[in-house]
């Protein structure tokens, strides 16, 4: 089995230095870096667009993780593939032709992923699969760093990670909201191959050691 990928949300980062949690990333040994775009409609927050994404792209040669919690986002996929995201995930509830739009992600060479909230069952993932090369399901109500995660959400990993086995495609399962030191474990016994972590990473004096463990 492939190493756990941990993908650091600069959410939780200090918004007045970006430039220095992008450094803080890439010292902790963690290849990816999450960013949550979030527009005040599909979730009850604001964070930040596209410029961002170029500001970062910058600043790191990490895979730039960009989820997107917006609607319409298929609106803004030019946007941010030209910004220089590496990856773009946006969410199923947002978006009627999701198909449509996971083609256009690929087709600009990106990785294209879907996302669910705890609320939608793993089902309506189905006719997605061929489309996707991630898969990331929230582990809270999006909106907020800091949260609980919701157990039930990594039954839903458990499944996902057999409708995978069944349909024979291959994707990364990403889970989003929550994991710590004290939940990453059940995260990865429920299947989850890329672990977002925003509060427990940022807070963290440590985050090599923390890093390296729960990549291992
Ligand atoms: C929640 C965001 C998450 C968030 C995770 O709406 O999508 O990516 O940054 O933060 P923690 O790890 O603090 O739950
Ligand atoms: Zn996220």
């Amino acid at each position: 089995m492939s190493k756990t990928i941990v993908s650091p949300s600069i959410l939780s980062a200090d918004f007045s230095d970006f430039g220095k949690a992008a450094a803080d990333i890439d010292a902790s040994g963690a290849k990816w870096l999450h960013m949550d775009v979030m527009d005040g409609s599909f979730v009850p927050n604001l964070t930040f667009g596209a410029p961002l994404v170029s500001a970062m792209r910058k600043k790191t040669g990490a895979f730039l993780d960009v989820h997107l919690m917006i609607v319409n986002p298929g609106r803004y996929i030019g946007d941010f593939a030209k910004a220089g995201a590496d990856g773009i995930t946006f969410h199923y509830e947002a978006e009627t032709h999701t198909q449509k739009y996971l083609a256009e992600i690929r087709a600009l060479g990106l990785k294209a992923g879907i996302a669910i909230v705890p609320s939608t069952p793993i089902s309506v993932l189905e006719e997605t699969l061929p489309f996707i090369d991630l898969a990331l399901i929230m582990s809270v109500n999006p909106g907020f760093g800091g949260q609980k995660l919701i157990p039930e959400c990594l039954k839903k990993v458990e499944k996902l990670v057999k409708m995978r086995e069944s349909s024979g495609f291959d994707f990364k399962i990403s889970v989003d909201g929550g994991v710590n030191e004290e939940t990453a474990e059940s995260v990865k016994q429920a299947g989850a191959d890329i672990l977002v972590i925003g509060s427990a990473f940022f807070k963290n004096p440590d985050k090599s050691g923390l890093v390296n463990k729960l990549q291992g």
